[in-house]
């Protein structure tokens, strides 16, 4: 891609001022990068200062959802240049969301190159502090005026970035929600459709009026399998083994979810992927059984859970919390993210523009 840039974006860059705290997603870099898509084609790649976008009232994106993104990572670390962590991952699985969206597909070199530039741009401004990052955000939206219930014909394409703090700090306490769900059968939980966000928002709210910091999902169906976090993927480490629920069309198959299983499997810790009953799980927690829970995904690398608790009060608290798997399994996934040990995985992507 030929990608247009602004004037006056490096001064921009150079102008701009990071605040004391950074916050996660709270701190926008004065830069974006932006395709438009019409009459079947993409057009040039425009790297821009960040500002507002126009939208028409009626396009359809404000009416019937249709738009996807992504959350990816870049690292300042111990290199001289901006790594991004696993990038084609991102891509594949946001032209997995395009096409169950009925969106076009991005070319994956345009993804790339979108998040690289945005990446690379920002250089200066991406901390380095060990759980800083520059979070990426790439998403596409339909843009076509019209009422009508159709697809959209037009889409845009941005990459925001938020030079960021670690997400989560502390441990999760997390409340099992067996009335509403997120995701079912056939519907659009394995994609990141934005709609499944919203739609989760209820069910985050009563959780954190009620003490909790996040809703456990259960699947749809019976309501008795634990899926996912509202934007985590679940572990658990149960007879030392550990046990993830299989990716089967209603979770999103995080890519945290895969690097902590490829680096489990390099450290000899047997993964066990298919259903976790909960009340099975619940009983195991009592029993010891199960030692640790934790969760993952780009925002929260890897966050130990200190208790899973239902709506009528009963709790069932970790026996191990930050225990030995959660911890190895963390700083073995920062150590390569933030640079300290070699990249084995060949999962680092360097940032150009
Ligand atoms: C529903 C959901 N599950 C899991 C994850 C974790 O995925 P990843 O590790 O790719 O960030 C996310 C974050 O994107 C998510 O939104």
């Amino acid at each position: 891609m030929t990608m247009n840039i602004h004037p006056e974006l490096l001064s921009v860059v150079e102008r701009f001022e990071l605040p004391d705290e950074l916050g996660f997603g709270e701190t926008l870099a004065p830069v974006m990068c932006r395709l438009d898509y019409a009459d079947g084609a993409w057009g040039e790649g425009q790297l821009l200062p960040y500002a507002d976008i126009s939208i028409d009232p009626s396009a359809k994106v404000l009416h019937f959802a249709q738009v996807v993104f992504e959350g990816l990572k870049a690292y300042r670390g111990e290199y001289a240049q901006i790594k991004l962590f696993r990038p084609h991952m991102n891509a594949a699985r946001f032209n997995r969301s395009c096409a169950r969206m009925l969106m076009p597909e991005l070319p994956e070199s345009l993804f790339i190159e979108g998040v690289s530039a945005v990446s690379a741009c920002v250089a200066p401004l991406v901390p380095g502090l060990p759980g800083q990052s520059l979070y990426l955000r790439p998403l596409m939206f339909g843009t076509q005026p019209s009422l009508g219930l159709a697809p959209s014909d037009s889409f845009t394409f941005l990459v925001i970035a938020s030079p960021s703090d670690a997400l989560i700090t502390g441990a999760l306490r997390v409340v099992v929600e067996r009335g509403m769900t997120r995701a079912s059968t056939g519907g659009t939980g394995n994609v990141k459709a934005s709609g499944n966000y919203g739609a989760s928002l209820h069910s985050s709210m009563a959780a954190t009026d009620s003490g909790f910091n996040q809703p456990l999902w259960l699947d749809a169906r019976e309501q008795k399998y634990v899926e996912e976090l509202s934007a985590m993927n679940f572990f658990a480490v149960i007879g030392g083994e550990l046990h993830t629920p299989g990716t089967g069309g209603t979770i999103l198959p995080g890519v945290t979810r895969d690097s902590v299983i490829a680096l489990a499997g390099d450290l000899g810790i047997p993964v066990r992927e298919g259903r976790i009953a909960i009340d099975t799980l619940l009983q195991q927690i009592r029993s010891k059984q199960c030692t640790e829970a934790f969760a993952c995904g780009t925002a929260a690398v890897v966050a130990p859970i200190s208790v899973i608790g239902e709506k009528d009060g009963a709790m069932y608290e970790l026996p191990e919390v930050s225990g030995p798997v959660a911890n190895r399994l963390r700083d073995e996934l920062l150590d390569i993210q933030e640079g300290r040990t070699p990249d084995r995985f060949n999962w680092l992507y360097t940032a150009g523009m």
